[in-house]
């Protein structure tokens, strides 16, 4: 059976700062998406992961399809009511463009979405991630699906063997989608070269070379391109289709270990550790660390199941302790250096303004 897995996110308001939505915002989102799903979606899912709700859906529409796309949008649009109804901060700070245009792409809310033939048993990982930008998911990405370091199934399995098709968007091109697709193993160093630079370059999905198939997509929405100025971070979902000819669950997840340095955290601006956390957790130190969440599913002619909460357990309980201790090592530096991002993805502009001001006083000596 060919079918559509979606999910489309939004932060589109939240409690006490960027902290959660409220039980109020996410009835609404649930209602609303309860009411359309006949014959539109054969199942769905709401998910919260710091200020973000995802819709998770499956359907047989394909993908970029506009009632999918319209539903969940008038979903977060009745949420914001209700979120400027309860003095939510930020209410309806990710629905960028007034009136739906067909497409919810460009618009604000992430998306990710692939279309596949269901195998006779489907799992899947759905992650969900705050406090950060899609370029998040370029190194664990990058390590499931080259490194046997972190993947024995790249020598084990002669599928994985000959390789995978990366398609990288240049998401700085606001012009239309700029992608370069490569493939491994030959053009590993250049895909290492694209995706160290994690906010310009980001990994958008990744197919098994040998059948073609879509094992893993990435929402890549830039928020700041959209609206042209700062309106919060693009804090992205990923989508990976686990085992068989696939990397299996351990292999997608054994890279969330490192708590590698991604962008976002306080004001978007300052370089944090990823820790993945159980579902339910909120930023907790600094606005921050940026946090990843992971859900484990099956499906069958789309109908899913519960989830498994990935990250839950003793080994991630030890790694979010060192990845904590990393992290207020960091922090120590307050502003200095490398703790914060660079001039140009700083999420607030006004700091260009100030230092223009000023450079008109400097002198210059002779
Ligand atoms: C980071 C984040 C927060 C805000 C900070 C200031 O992604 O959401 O750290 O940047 O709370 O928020 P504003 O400018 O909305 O008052
Ligand atoms: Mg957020
Ligand atoms: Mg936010």
């Amino acid at each position: 059976m060919k079918l559509t897995l979606s999910v489309i996110k939004a932060d589109i308001g939240s409690i006490g700062g960027h902290e959660k939505p409220s039980e109020k915002v996410l009835q609404t989102i649930t209602q609303h998406v309860k009411e359309n799903a006949p014959g539109l979606l054969l199942d769905y899912k709401i998910f919260w992961c710091g200020d973000d709700t995802a819709i998770l859906m499956t359907h047989t529409k394909g993908e970029d399809n506009s009632e999918i796309h319209k539903m969940a949008y008038d979903a977060f649009f009745k949420a914001t009511q209700v979120a400027k109804s309860q003095g939510l901060y930020g209410a309806g700070q990710d629905l960028l463009k007034d009136s739906f245009s067909g497409n919810v792409k460009g618009m604000g809310p992430g998306v990710a979405e692939m279309e596949f033939e269901e195998r006779p048993n489907e799992p899947f990982l759905f992650f969900q991630a705050d406090k950060t930008d899609p370029g998040c998911f370029n190194l664990p990405l990058y390590l499931t699906f080259t490194d046997p370091m972190f993947n024995p199934g790249l020598f084990i399995s002669p599928i994985l063997r000959k390789g995978f098709t990366f398609t990288i968007m240049d998401v700085s091109h606001t012009d239309g989608d700029k992608v370069i697709t490569l493939s491994t193993p030959e053009d590993l160093y250049s895909i290492a070269a694209l995706l160290r630079d994690h906010d310009k370059y980001i990994i958008e999905s990744i197919k098994v070379r040998e059948t073609g198939e879509i094992c893993a997509k990435v929402s890549t929405s830039r928020l700041h391109n959209i609206a042209g100025k700062y309106v919060g971070k693009d804090d992205p979902v990923c989508l990976v289709r686990v085992q068989k000819t696939f990397p299996d669950t351990g292999e997608v997840v054994s890279p969330y270990g490192i708590g590698h340095f991604v962008a976002g955290d306080n004001r978007g601006s300052h370089n944090t550790p990823l820790m993945p956390v159980k579902w339910g957790t909120m930023p907790n130190f600094f606005d921050g660390p940026a946090i990843v969440s992971a859900a484990g599913l099956c499906m069958h002619e789309g109908i899913m199941t519960e989830h498994v909460d990935i990250f839950e357990g003793p080994t991630w309980d030890r790694i979010r302790e060192k990845i904590a201790d990393k992290w207020v090592e960091m922090r120590k530096q307050g502003f200095f250096g490398c703790a914060m991002l660079g001039l140009g993805e700083l999420e607030y502009t006004e700091i260009m303004d100030h230092l223009e001001e000023l450079d008109k006083k400097f002198i210059v000596r002779k």
